[in-house]
């Protein structure tokens, strides 16, 4: 049985292991940033007290930014990814969010899968957007 609940920068050493292998995008000293962000938010999921899956995003006045998702890969494909992303799309929802914009690598077939299934769509590319040269997939959704 897995939980959601939001997590702070008492996390901040699991949530840079779980970013150091999977999307690999910020250092632990930009985590402890990113969880003490009064702008931004966390959401976690537990399966019993292990934390195995984080949600971090930033609402600005009507609009919401997800800046990092990802769940250990020993828990992908069980429900996981997707109990987390309801549970962040309700915040938004409850927060009376318009829309919400999140970047992909185009490499990343799972996630870009992923996104589609919540009915995210393409608005735009950036080229070499990530270290590795990667474009980057913009992607949206309208909440309400
Ligand atoms: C993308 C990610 C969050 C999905 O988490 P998850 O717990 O596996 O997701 P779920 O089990 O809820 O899967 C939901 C749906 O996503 C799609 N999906 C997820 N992983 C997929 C894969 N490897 N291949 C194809 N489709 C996939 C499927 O449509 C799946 O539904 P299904 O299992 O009924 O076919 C996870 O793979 C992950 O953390 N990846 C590494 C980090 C990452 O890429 N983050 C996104 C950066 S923008």
């Amino acid at each position: 049985m897995a939980n959601i609940k939001e997590i702070n920068d008492s996390e901040a050493k699991v949530c840079f292991l779980i970013d150091s292998v999977t999307t690999n995008l910020w250092s632990f000293t930009q985590w402890k940033a990113a969880l003490n962000n009064k702008n931004a938010r966390a959401l976690g999921i537990y399966v019993g007290d292990k934390l195995v899956g984080v949600c971090v995003f930033q609402l600005n006045f009507d609009e919401a930014e997800l800046h990092f998702m990802a769940i250990l890969s020993d828990f992908t494909r069980r429900g996981f990814g997707s109990m987390l992303f309801t549970k962040f799309l309700y915040v938004l929802e409850n927060n009376n969010i318009r829309k919400v914009l999140l970047e992909v690598s185009s490499r990343n077939l799972s996630a870009i899968k992923f996104y589609e299934k919540f009915n995210f769509t393409t608005v735009g590319i950036r080229k070499n957007y990530y270290k590795d040269g990667t474009d980057a997939i913009l992607k949206t959704k309208v909440i309400c």
